[in-house]
Formats: C-alpha cells, structure tokens, sequence
C-alpha cells in the first residue's frame, strides 16, 4: 500500500495534459499548415491575426491568445468589405463565443446570442461583447486592440 501511495502523485502529475501555450496558432478551421505570420504590432498599434485566405476559407478567424485577448474576426454580414472583431469571451459566465455563419455569435454554454455588432439578441447574457478594430491590409487581417 505504501508503494501504491508513494507511486501516485507521480501518476496523476503524468495524466494531466499540457496547458496551451502562448504561441498557440490562431484556429481558422483549415488545418495547422497554415503559414506563419508575422504578428508583431505595428506603430499603428494593428498587428496581423491571419491572412485574408484564412479569414474566406473558414469564414472566420479566432485567436484565444492574440496580444493578451481572445479574438474573433470576421466579415460583416451586411458589408462584406468591411471586419467585425469581437472579444469571443462570452459576456455571462465566459464561454467562448462561435460565429454562426447566419450572423450571430452564439455560446453553447447557456444559450445567448449576439448580433454581429456585439449587442445581446438573447440571453441569459446581458453585457454586449467587447470589440475590437479590425481591417485588411494587403492579404493581411489586422486587429487592434488597445
Ligand atoms: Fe455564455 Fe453562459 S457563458 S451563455
């Protein structure tokens, strides 16, 4: 029994799973062979998140670690040549958002949704998400946050 104790911290410390690093890749839903991107921020305070190719191809692109903030970018529904991003930390208890192609991004924690301008269309979330800016330059996707 002793050896038994003695022998399972070791074995609960080797079950647990890395924590996501920093440098975790942006998910776009189109594999991780995406090529890297250079995401330092510009004078402008913009940096990159991806390239307008991952944003078309998975019709979004999300980024949990993206300068210290969860990001998520996508086309406005109602101006194709414009950027929404928002902060996918759902404003309820802090489930991560998704964007639903109709236009929406909604938690599957609860249930709310919201519109693409970050406002609530249902809840039980009551806070709007919080935005960030967001444009294209090149074949770049470039986000601001601060
Ligand atoms: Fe999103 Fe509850 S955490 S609805």
């Amino acid at each position: 029994v002793g050896m038994l104790a003695t022998s399972l911290p070791v074995t609960l410390a080797a079950c647990q799973s890395e924590p996501p690093t920093a440098d975790a890749p942006p998910t776009t839903g189109g594999g991780t062979d995406a090529p890297a991107i250079d995401d330092t921020p510009r004078e402008d305070g913009f940096a990159a998140i991806g390239t307008v190719a991952q944003l078309d191809e998975a019709g979004f692109i999300s980024d949990k670690t993206f300068q210290g903030e969860q990001v998520l970018v996508v086309r406005d529904p109602a101006n194709a040549d414009s950027l929404i991003a928002v902060n996918s930390l759902c404003t309820h208890q802090g489930c991560s958002v998704d964007w639903e192609g109709g236009g929406d991004f909604t938690c599957a924690c609860h249930g709310s949704a919201f519109a693409p301008d970050g406002s609530v269309k249902a809840g039980p979330a009551t806070d709007p998400l919080g935005k960030f800016t967001a444009q294209i330059d090149g074949d770049l996707v470039l986000v601001k946050v601060s």
